[in-house]
């Protein structure tokens, strides 16, 4: 039996209420499945932390998860302390320090998931974005000039390595070549003329090792404007950080809204932990009311045992998230029922359970 060692970070606001169902089904199916088993680690990091140390993580904390496998996160953000503090203090700082360049988002709209678009089903809303996650737009690059002054000057720079840019581009390919789907690159080189002149580039370059995989290139506009008219022509996509950040919130909403968004931060190599949450915040408005929906904290569970190596039991947990949404009777209030988000978590437990006995 092999033992994985995930750390947990539950985080602020809904982050712990969510995490502890995804906890709570990971260990039923590794009582169940016996191949493998979890010791979670907690770790008290997040805004609470901040207001008591003056720091979002422990100093060390990056030297302390070195060692896990995997890393779940809650989410992290609450009122009081200024969103660029907890994003840059805990988040940003592991997916850095811990080389996850890949960000793998998956948009597949479930059966029975509510849909904002006509027409959209399982067959027209199935997507997976590849979305830089290490530089870019998000490197953290510029200056703050005259601050105060009438000339003040704000520089905010989009940071595109040959190195960064390759290897994200290679990933989504070998994602498509896999997988035998399309890629699409989404980029913006008419205004943004040379990161994006440069990202094109590449993205042909890189593709004369794939002749196989179809490929298509939008500009981010017209991306947006797709996603929304012809959601069905996007496959596996590939795009910057800043523009995977916002066209996946649009695929969120296509998907069944911020409930049901899962992410994996991955390093692909293996030589630090990747990092697996749901998408959404720390939802403030609802926190402490034991209401908030735990579908995409499992799907990113469902993510976990994917990079575990056991995509049969990660197939499974998709299954059984679709099915609590197809039979409509324990939902949470976002997905328009009344249950809480302990009893989707049991229930989830329930069905995912019947699927592993009846795979024996
Ligand atoms: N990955 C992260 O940790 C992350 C991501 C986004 C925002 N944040 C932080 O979270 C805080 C709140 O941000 P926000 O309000 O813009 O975004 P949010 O995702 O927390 O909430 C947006 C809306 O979606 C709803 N919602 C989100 N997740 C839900 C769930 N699982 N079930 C039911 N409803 C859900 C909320 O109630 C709210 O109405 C901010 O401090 C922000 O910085 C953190």
């Amino acid at each position: 039996m092999k033992t994985f060692k995930v750390a947990v970070i539950p985080g602020d606001g809904i982050g712990p209420e969510v995490i502890e169902e995804g906890v709570k089904v990971m260990k039923k199916i590794a009582q169940l499945d016996g191949r493998m088993q979890f010791e979670f680690t907690y770790f008290p990091w997040g805004c609470e932390y901040y207001v008591e140390h003056g720091k979002m993580m422990a100093d060390d904390g990056i030297e302390q998860l070195k060692s896990f496998d995997a890393i779940y996160l809650g989410a992290v953000g609450y009122p009081g302390v200024p969103d660029h503090i907890s994003l840059w203090g805990l988040l940003l700082r592991i997916r850095k320090e811990f080389d996850q360049y890949v960000n793998i988002r998956p948009i597949t709209l479930l059966n029975g998931a509510p849909c904002p678009i006509i027409g959209g089903s399982k067959e027209t809303i199935d997507m997976l974005f590849i979305r830089e996650n290490s530089e870019g737009e998000y490197a953290g690059a510029g200056d703050w000039l005259f601050k105060g002054k009438p000339e003040e000057v704000v520089l905010q720079t989009g940071v595109f390595s040959r190195k960064g840019t390759e290897r994200i581009i290679r990933y989504a390919y070998e994602i498509a070549a896999e997988s035998g789907k399309t890629l699409t690159s989404i980029s913006k080189a008419n205004a943004l003329n040379y990161s994006m002149v440069f990202w094109d580039e590449v993205f042909e370059e890189v593709g004369n090792e794939y002749p196989n995989v179809s490929t298509y290139s939008y500009l981010v506009d017209a991306a947006a404007m797709y996603m929304i008219k012809d959601p069905a022509r996007f496959e596996v996509v590939v795009t910057s950080n800043l523009f995977g950040d916002i066209l996946t919130d649009i695929g969120a909403a296509l998907a069944g809204g911020m409930g049901l968004a899962a992410g994996a931060n991955i390093n692909p190599e293996r030589v630090y932990p990747s990092m697996f949450e749901p998408i959404h915040g720390s939802a403030p408005d609802i926190a402490g009311k034991g209401i908030a929906n735990p579908l995409a904290a499992l799907w990113s569970a469902s993510q976990m045992f994917d990079f575990f190596g056991y995509e049969d039991i990660g197939e499974q947990l998709l299954v059984a998230i679709e099915k609590v949404l197809e039979e409509k009777t324990v939902l949470t209030p976002d997905l328009g029922g009344n249950s809480s988000t302990t009893e989707i978590g049991d229930r989830v437990v329930e069905l995912v359970s019947a699927l592993i006995e009846s795979a024996r």
